[in-house]
Protein backbone atom coordinates (compact mmCIF):
# COMPACT_ATOMS: atom_id res chain seq x y z
CA UNK A 1 0.00 0.00 0.00
CA UNK A 2 2.31 3.05 -1.23
CA UNK A 3 -0.57 5.47 -2.57
CA UNK A 4 -3.79 7.15 -1.32
CA UNK A 5 -5.40 5.64 -4.30
CA UNK A 6 -4.45 1.78 -4.09
CA UNK A 7 -5.57 1.39 -0.56
CA UNK A 8 -9.44 -0.08 -1.51
CA UNK A 9 -7.86 -1.94 -4.67
CA UNK A 10 -7.56 -5.19 -2.76
CA UNK A 11 -8.27 -8.41 -5.17
CA UNK A 12 -9.40 -10.61 -2.08
CA UNK A 13 -12.57 -12.44 -1.89
CA UNK A 14 -11.83 -13.55 1.42
CA UNK A 15 -14.59 -12.35 4.46
CA UNK A 16 -11.13 -11.45 6.17
CA UNK A 17 -9.13 -9.47 4.03
CA UNK A 18 -12.05 -7.49 2.71
CA UNK A 19 -13.22 -6.56 6.13
CA UNK A 20 -9.95 -5.51 7.26
CA UNK A 21 -8.98 -3.52 4.21
CA UNK A 22 -12.34 -2.13 2.59
CA UNK A 23 -12.85 1.47 3.00
CA UNK A 24 -9.86 2.47 4.29
CA UNK A 25 -7.53 4.77 2.68
CA UNK A 26 -4.48 5.53 5.48
CA UNK A 27 -2.10 7.98 3.02
CA UNK A 28 -5.42 10.07 2.46
CA UNK A 29 -5.12 10.46 6.17
CA UNK A 30 -1.50 11.29 6.70
CA UNK A 31 -0.55 7.49 6.81
CA UNK A 32 -2.94 7.05 9.98
CA UNK A 33 -4.76 3.04 9.83
CA UNK A 34 -8.18 4.50 10.28
CA UNK A 35 -9.84 7.27 8.51
CA UNK A 36 -10.67 9.19 11.27
CA UNK A 37 -14.02 10.72 12.80
CA UNK A 38 -14.50 14.15 10.48
CA UNK A 39 -16.90 16.27 12.92
CA UNK A 40 -18.81 18.52 10.60
CA UNK A 41 -21.59 19.92 8.61
CA UNK A 42 -20.06 23.09 7.04
CA UNK A 43 -17.95 21.80 4.29
CA UNK A 44 -16.26 25.18 2.63
CA UNK A 45 -15.47 25.70 -0.73
CA UNK A 46 -12.84 27.83 -2.08
CA UNK A 47 -14.13 30.14 -5.23
CA UNK A 48 -17.72 31.03 -5.90
CA UNK A 49 -17.00 29.07 -9.40
CA UNK A 50 -16.35 25.77 -6.99
CA UNK A 51 -19.42 26.39 -4.60
CA UNK A 52 -21.84 27.20 -7.70
CA UNK A 53 -20.75 23.96 -9.45
CA UNK A 54 -20.42 21.84 -6.24
CA UNK A 55 -18.03 19.62 -8.12
CA UNK A 56 -16.05 18.62 -5.14
CA UNK A 57 -16.45 15.27 -3.43
CA UNK A 58 -17.69 16.51 -0.25
CA UNK A 59 -20.49 19.75 -0.03
CA UNK A 60 -22.43 19.49 3.37
CA UNK A 61 -22.38 17.10 6.58
CA UNK A 62 -25.51 15.74 5.99
CA UNK A 63 -24.62 14.23 2.40
CA UNK A 64 -21.73 12.44 3.35
CA UNK A 65 -18.24 12.26 4.60
CA UNK A 66 -14.90 10.35 4.71
CA UNK A 67 -16.05 8.58 7.37
CA UNK A 68 -19.22 7.64 6.32
CA UNK A 69 -17.85 6.99 3.20
CA UNK A 70 -15.27 4.23 4.75
CA UNK A 71 -18.43 3.07 6.49
CA UNK A 72 -20.29 2.54 3.33
CA UNK A 73 -17.65 1.42 1.30
CA UNK A 74 -16.76 -1.53 3.52
CA UNK A 75 -20.30 -2.47 4.24
CA UNK A 76 -20.97 -2.79 0.40
CA UNK A 77 -18.05 -4.35 -0.12
CA UNK A 78 -18.68 -7.32 3.25
CA UNK A 79 -22.18 -7.57 1.99
CA UNK A 80 -21.27 -8.06 -2.21
CA UNK A 81 -23.38 -4.94 -3.25
CA UNK A 82 -22.10 -1.62 -4.86
CA UNK A 83 -23.55 0.99 -2.61
CA UNK A 84 -24.52 1.08 1.13
CA UNK A 85 -26.56 4.45 2.57
CA UNK A 86 -25.88 4.44 6.64
CA UNK A 87 -28.61 5.27 8.87
CA UNK A 88 -28.66 5.78 12.99
CA UNK A 89 -30.66 3.05 13.58
CA UNK A 90 -31.25 -0.74 11.99
CA UNK A 91 -35.58 0.49 12.57
CA UNK A 92 -34.73 3.73 10.83
CA UNK A 93 -32.50 1.84 8.00
CA UNK A 94 -36.00 -0.34 7.57
CA UNK A 95 -38.01 2.67 7.76
CA UNK A 96 -36.14 4.42 5.53
CA UNK A 97 -35.87 1.46 2.67
CA UNK A 98 -40.27 1.02 2.94
CA UNK A 99 -40.94 4.92 2.34
CA UNK A 100 -38.29 5.11 -0.88
CA UNK A 101 -39.72 2.11 -2.61
CA UNK A 102 -43.23 2.53 -2.00
CA UNK A 103 -45.91 4.87 -2.71
CA UNK A 104 -49.91 5.25 -1.90
CA UNK A 105 -51.86 2.51 -3.48
CA UNK A 106 -48.34 -0.19 -2.99
CA UNK A 107 -49.08 -3.57 -1.55
CA UNK A 108 -46.02 -4.73 0.79
CA UNK A 109 -45.21 -9.07 1.42
CA UNK A 110 -44.00 -9.03 5.23
CA UNK A 111 -42.53 -12.16 6.49
CA UNK A 112 -44.91 -13.40 9.53
CA UNK A 113 -41.89 -13.58 11.44
CA UNK A 114 -40.86 -10.35 11.31
CA UNK A 115 -39.02 -7.88 13.74
CA UNK A 116 -42.09 -6.78 15.90
CA UNK A 117 -41.04 -2.95 15.14
CA UNK A 118 -40.84 -3.42 11.12
CA UNK A 119 -44.49 -4.78 11.53
CA UNK A 120 -45.89 -1.83 13.68
CA UNK A 121 -44.15 0.87 10.97
CA UNK A 122 -46.30 -1.28 8.67
CA UNK A 123 -49.62 -0.88 10.22
CA UNK A 124 -49.06 2.69 11.00
CA UNK A 125 -46.78 4.68 9.06
CA UNK A 126 -47.56 2.86 5.83
CA UNK A 127 -50.97 2.43 5.87
CA UNK A 128 -51.64 5.78 6.75
CA UNK A 129 -49.90 6.50 3.83
CA UNK A 130 -51.99 4.37 1.70
CA UNK A 131 -49.52 1.13 1.50
CA UNK A 132 -51.04 -1.68 2.40
CA UNK A 133 -49.58 -4.89 3.80
CA UNK A 134 -50.14 -9.07 3.85
CA UNK A 135 -48.06 -11.00 5.68
CA UNK A 136 -46.73 -14.51 5.10
CA UNK A 137 -45.36 -17.31 6.62
CA UNK A 138 -41.88 -17.40 5.99
CA UNK A 139 -41.31 -20.84 4.59
CA UNK A 140 -43.52 -20.08 1.60
CA UNK A 141 -40.83 -20.17 -0.98
CA UNK A 142 -41.66 -19.66 -4.42
CA UNK A 143 -45.50 -20.44 -2.88
CA UNK A 144 -44.84 -16.43 -2.70
CA UNK A 145 -46.23 -15.95 -6.28
CA UNK A 146 -50.08 -16.77 -5.17
CA UNK A 147 -49.81 -13.56 -2.91
CA UNK A 148 -48.17 -11.19 -5.35
CA UNK A 149 -50.90 -8.96 -6.56
CA UNK A 150 -50.21 -6.18 -9.55
CA UNK A 151 -49.91 -3.37 -6.66
CA UNK A 152 -47.14 -5.56 -4.92
CA UNK A 153 -44.06 -3.47 -4.85
CA UNK A 154 -41.85 -5.29 -2.32
CA UNK A 155 -41.28 -8.47 -0.48
CA UNK A 156 -40.11 -7.88 2.92
CA UNK A 157 -37.90 -11.50 4.21
CA UNK A 158 -36.04 -11.82 7.35
CA UNK A 159 -34.21 -15.06 7.34
CA UNK A 160 -34.09 -16.35 10.03
CA UNK A 161 -36.22 -14.61 12.13
CA UNK A 162 -34.77 -13.26 15.06
CA UNK A 163 -36.84 -14.77 17.82
CA UNK A 164 -38.20 -17.87 16.05
CA UNK A 165 -35.69 -18.72 13.49
CA UNK A 166 -37.12 -19.93 10.95
CA UNK A 167 -35.09 -20.09 7.89
CA UNK A 168 -36.97 -18.23 4.04
CA UNK A 169 -35.74 -19.80 1.05
CA UNK A 170 -34.75 -16.10 -0.65
CA UNK A 171 -33.58 -17.55 -4.03
CA UNK A 172 -36.96 -19.00 -4.56
CA UNK A 173 -38.47 -16.50 -2.97
CA UNK A 174 -36.42 -13.90 -5.07
CA UNK A 175 -37.22 -15.45 -8.55
CA UNK A 176 -40.85 -15.32 -8.35
CA UNK A 177 -40.73 -12.14 -7.03
CA UNK A 178 -38.68 -10.83 -9.78
CA UNK A 179 -40.72 -12.82 -12.16
CA UNK A 180 -43.61 -10.17 -11.12
CA UNK A 181 -41.76 -6.94 -11.20
CA UNK A 182 -41.48 -6.22 -7.68
CA UNK A 183 -37.79 -5.74 -5.11
CA UNK A 184 -36.62 -8.27 -2.56
CA UNK A 185 -35.44 -6.69 0.69
CA UNK A 186 -34.07 -9.02 3.67
CA UNK A 187 -32.94 -8.00 6.89
CA UNK A 188 -29.68 -9.49 6.44
CA UNK A 189 -29.12 -8.85 10.50
CA UNK A 190 -28.25 -12.42 11.88
CA UNK A 191 -25.85 -13.18 9.45
CA UNK A 192 -24.08 -10.08 9.87
CA UNK A 193 -23.51 -10.20 6.63
CA UNK A 194 -20.51 -12.18 6.93
CA UNK A 195 -22.22 -15.84 6.65
CA UNK A 196 -25.16 -14.27 3.65
CA UNK A 197 -24.18 -12.97 1.04
CA UNK A 198 -27.91 -11.86 0.26
CA UNK A 199 -27.06 -10.04 -3.68
CA UNK A 200 -25.82 -13.77 -4.34
CA UNK A 201 -29.63 -15.13 -3.77
CA UNK A 202 -30.99 -12.41 -5.78
CA UNK A 203 -32.39 -9.96 -2.74
CA UNK A 204 -32.43 -6.09 -4.47
CA UNK A 205 -31.93 -4.38 -0.85
CA UNK A 206 -30.14 -5.67 2.02
CA UNK A 207 -30.67 -3.93 5.88
CA UNK A 208 -28.01 -4.40 8.63
CA UNK A 209 -29.05 -3.55 12.12
CA UNK A 210 -25.42 -2.45 12.15
CA UNK A 211 -25.87 -1.97 15.88
CA UNK A 212 -25.59 -5.87 16.66
CA UNK A 213 -22.77 -7.35 15.11
CA UNK A 214 -21.25 -4.68 12.75
CA UNK A 215 -20.71 -2.27 15.70
CA UNK A 216 -20.22 -5.32 17.75
CA UNK A 217 -19.57 -4.18 21.45
CA UNK A 218 -23.17 -3.12 22.33
CA UNK A 219 -22.19 0.96 22.59
CA UNK A 220 -23.66 2.33 19.52
CA UNK A 221 -26.99 2.21 17.64
CA UNK A 222 -26.08 2.29 14.18
CA UNK A 223 -27.91 0.78 10.71
CA UNK A 224 -27.20 0.20 7.38
CA UNK A 225 -28.87 -0.35 3.69
CA UNK A 226 -27.07 -1.87 0.75
CA UNK A 227 -27.68 -2.48 -2.99
CA UNK A 228 -26.54 -4.04 -5.43
CA UNK A 229 -27.89 -2.41 -8.30
CA UNK A 230 -26.73 1.00 -9.33
CA UNK A 231 -30.56 2.72 -10.23
CA UNK A 232 -31.69 1.02 -6.82
CA UNK A 233 -29.10 2.45 -4.80
CA UNK A 234 -28.76 5.86 -6.60
CA UNK A 235 -33.02 5.66 -5.58
CA UNK A 236 -31.89 4.75 -2.13
CA UNK A 237 -29.12 7.83 -1.85
CA UNK A 238 -31.17 10.21 -3.51
CA UNK A 239 -34.22 8.81 -0.85
CA UNK A 240 -32.31 8.91 2.32
CA UNK A 241 -31.30 11.96 1.46
CA UNK A 242 -34.60 13.59 0.97
CA UNK A 243 -35.95 12.17 4.49
CA UNK A 244 -32.71 13.84 5.71
CA UNK A 245 -31.15 10.84 7.14
CA UNK A 246 -27.69 10.29 7.96
CA UNK A 247 -26.00 8.96 11.25
CA UNK A 248 -23.77 10.39 13.17
CA UNK A 249 -19.81 10.37 12.95
CA UNK A 250 -18.69 9.33 16.32
CA UNK A 251 -21.00 5.94 15.70
CA UNK A 252 -19.74 5.63 12.43
CA UNK A 253 -16.40 5.20 13.54
CA UNK A 254 -17.81 3.25 15.87
CA UNK A 255 -19.28 0.92 13.40
CA UNK A 256 -16.01 1.38 11.38
CA UNK A 257 -13.88 -0.14 14.49
CA UNK A 258 -15.94 -3.23 15.02
CA UNK A 259 -16.58 -4.05 11.41
CA UNK A 260 -12.87 -4.71 11.16
CA UNK A 261 -13.11 -7.32 13.59
CA UNK A 262 -16.47 -8.68 12.57
CA UNK A 263 -14.90 -11.98 11.14
CA UNK A 264 -13.25 -13.52 13.69
CA UNK A 265 -15.85 -12.68 16.59
CA UNK A 266 -18.74 -14.31 14.03
CA UNK A 267 -16.51 -17.21 13.88
CA UNK A 268 -16.14 -17.27 17.81
CA UNK A 269 -20.37 -16.46 18.35
CA UNK A 270 -21.11 -19.28 15.81
CA UNK A 271 -18.31 -22.05 17.53
CA UNK A 272 -19.49 -20.71 21.09
CA UNK A 273 -23.35 -20.62 19.83
CA UNK A 274 -23.87 -24.59 18.35
CA UNK A 275 -21.56 -25.75 21.22
CA UNK A 276 -23.65 -24.61 23.72
CA UNK A 277 -27.16 -24.52 21.63
CA UNK A 278 -25.96 -28.89 21.42
CA UNK A 279 -25.62 -28.72 25.56
CA UNK A 280 -29.05 -27.43 25.41
CA UNK A 281 -30.70 -30.06 23.39
CA UNK A 282 -29.48 -32.58 26.06
CA UNK A 283 -30.86 -31.41 28.64
CA UNK A 284 -33.86 -32.08 30.17
CA UNK A 285 -35.56 -28.95 31.44
CA UNK A 286 -35.17 -28.19 27.60
CA UNK A 287 -38.17 -28.99 25.22
CA UNK A 288 -36.11 -27.57 22.02
CA UNK A 289 -33.86 -26.20 21.09
CA UNK A 290 -34.53 -23.54 17.53
CA UNK A 291 -30.91 -23.16 16.29
CA UNK A 292 -30.49 -23.28 12.62
CA UNK A 293 -27.33 -25.12 12.80
CA UNK A 294 -28.69 -27.88 14.32
CA UNK A 295 -29.73 -30.89 12.42
CA UNK A 296 -33.04 -30.86 14.89
CA UNK A 297 -34.08 -27.39 12.84
CA UNK A 298 -36.76 -27.85 10.33
CA UNK A 299 -35.26 -25.57 7.91
CA UNK A 300 -31.59 -26.97 8.87
CA UNK A 301 -30.82 -27.91 4.86
CA UNK A 302 -32.04 -24.22 3.75
CA UNK A 303 -29.37 -22.80 6.24
CA UNK A 304 -26.62 -25.43 4.98
CA UNK A 305 -27.27 -24.82 1.61
CA UNK A 306 -27.25 -20.96 1.96
CA UNK A 307 -25.47 -20.02 5.14
CA UNK A 308 -21.39 -20.46 5.78
CA UNK A 309 -21.78 -19.58 9.17
CA UNK A 310 -24.21 -19.23 12.22
CA UNK A 311 -24.16 -16.36 14.34
CA UNK A 312 -24.49 -16.57 18.45
CA UNK A 313 -28.46 -15.59 18.53
CA UNK A 314 -31.11 -18.81 18.86
CA UNK A 315 -33.82 -19.72 21.06
CA UNK A 316 -35.03 -22.72 23.37
CA UNK A 317 -38.31 -23.39 24.56
CA UNK A 318 -38.66 -25.08 28.29
CA UNK A 319 -40.28 -27.46 29.49
CA UNK A 320 -43.43 -26.50 31.15
CA UNK A 321 -42.58 -24.41 34.46
CA UNK A 322 -43.69 -21.75 36.52
CA UNK A 323 -43.05 -18.15 36.71
CA UNK A 324 -41.45 -17.99 40.52
CA UNK A 325 -39.13 -21.35 38.36
CA UNK A 326 -38.38 -18.85 35.46
CA UNK A 327 -38.01 -15.94 37.50
CA UNK A 328 -35.17 -18.02 40.14
CA UNK A 329 -33.50 -19.16 36.64
CA UNK A 330 -32.93 -15.69 35.30
CA UNK A 331 -32.75 -13.73 37.99
CA UNK A 332 -29.56 -15.05 39.13
CA UNK A 333 -27.37 -15.27 35.74
CA UNK A 334 -23.99 -14.01 36.44
CA UNK A 335 -23.02 -13.75 32.73
CA UNK A 336 -25.94 -13.41 31.05
CA UNK A 337 -27.40 -10.06 31.03
CA UNK A 338 -31.25 -9.86 30.54
CA UNK A 339 -31.99 -6.79 28.12
CA UNK A 340 -32.73 -6.06 24.49
CA UNK A 341 -30.47 -6.45 21.07
CA UNK A 342 -27.95 -8.65 20.45
CA UNK A 343 -24.45 -8.85 18.80
CA UNK A 344 -22.23 -7.39 21.33
CA UNK A 345 -19.44 -8.94 22.80
CA UNK A 346 -21.36 -10.62 25.55
CA UNK A 347 -24.20 -12.99 26.42
CA UNK A 348 -28.00 -11.99 26.82
CA UNK A 349 -30.87 -13.75 27.39
CA UNK A 350 -34.27 -12.72 27.28
CA UNK A 351 -38.00 -14.43 27.79
CA UNK A 352 -40.27 -13.53 24.84
CA UNK A 353 -43.54 -14.54 23.71
CA UNK A 354 -44.14 -14.51 19.54
CA UNK A 355 -47.91 -15.26 19.58
CA UNK A 356 -49.07 -11.76 19.77
CA UNK A 357 -47.28 -10.53 16.80
CA UNK A 358 -48.32 -13.38 14.38
CA UNK A 359 -51.26 -13.29 12.16
CA UNK A 360 -50.02 -15.35 8.59
CA UNK A 361 -48.92 -18.11 11.14
CA UNK A 362 -49.20 -19.59 14.49
CA UNK A 363 -46.77 -19.81 17.28
CA UNK A 364 -48.02 -22.24 20.20
CA UNK A 365 -44.74 -23.09 22.85
CA UNK A 366 -45.24 -25.73 25.53
CA UNK A 367 -43.03 -24.02 27.71
CA UNK A 368 -41.55 -20.44 28.06
CA UNK A 369 -39.47 -19.35 25.26
CA UNK A 370 -35.83 -17.83 25.58
CA UNK A 371 -33.73 -16.08 22.91
CA UNK A 372 -30.03 -16.49 23.85
CA UNK A 373 -27.38 -14.12 22.60
CA UNK A 374 -24.28 -16.34 23.24
CA UNK A 375 -21.04 -13.70 23.83
CA UNK A 376 -16.98 -14.21 23.75
CA UNK A 377 -17.07 -15.69 27.13
CA UNK A 378 -15.18 -19.06 27.74
CA UNK A 379 -17.83 -21.72 27.00
CA UNK A 380 -17.44 -23.89 30.22
CA UNK A 381 -18.12 -20.53 31.91
CA UNK A 382 -21.07 -20.14 29.61
CA UNK A 383 -22.18 -23.70 30.33
CA UNK A 384 -21.63 -23.20 34.61
CA UNK A 385 -23.82 -20.16 34.69
CA UNK A 386 -26.53 -22.51 32.36
CA UNK A 387 -26.10 -25.08 34.55
CA UNK A 388 -26.20 -22.99 37.98
CA UNK A 389 -29.63 -21.47 36.42
CA UNK A 390 -30.99 -25.06 35.82
CA UNK A 391 -30.20 -25.89 39.22
CA UNK A 392 -32.09 -22.83 40.45
CA UNK A 393 -35.31 -23.81 38.70
CA UNK A 394 -35.11 -27.23 40.17
CA UNK A 395 -35.71 -26.24 43.45
CA UNK A 396 -37.80 -23.23 42.61
CA UNK A 397 -40.19 -25.38 41.04
C1 LIG B 1 -33.67 -8.35 13.32
C2 LIG B 1 -33.60 -6.93 13.74
N1 LIG B 1 -33.73 -5.99 12.81
C3 LIG B 1 -33.70 -4.68 13.12
C4 LIG B 1 -33.52 -4.27 14.42
C5 LIG B 1 -33.51 -2.81 14.73
O1 LIG B 1 -32.24 -2.34 14.97
P1 LIG B 1 -31.96 -1.09 15.91
O2 LIG B 1 -32.19 -1.55 17.31
O3 LIG B 1 -30.56 -0.70 15.59
O4 LIG B 1 -32.93 -0.02 15.52
C6 LIG B 1 -33.35 -5.21 15.43
C7 LIG B 1 -33.14 -4.80 16.83
O5 LIG B 1 -33.24 -5.56 17.77
C8 LIG B 1 -33.41 -6.58 15.08
O6 LIG B 1 -33.30 -7.55 16.01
Amino acid sequence: MTASDDSNKHASTHGETIVTHAGRDPFANHGFVNTPVYRGSTVLFRTLDAYESRQQKYVYGRRGSPTSDSLCEAIAAMEGGTRTWVMPSGAAAIAAVLLSFTKAGDHILMVDTVYQPTRKMCEGVMKRYGVETTYYDPTIGAGISALMKPNTALVFTESPGSLTFEIQDIAAIAKAVHAKGALVVMDNTWSGGVFFKPFAHGVDLSIQAATKYIVGHADAMLGSVTAADPAIAAQLVSEAQALGICAGTEEMYLGLRGLRTIEVRMQRHWQSGVEIARWLEARPEVARVLHPALESHPQHHLWKRDFTGASGLFAIELKPCGRPALAAFLDGMKLFGMGASWGGFESLMIPYNAAPSRTATQWSPKGPTLRLHIGLEAVADIKADLEAGFARLKSAA
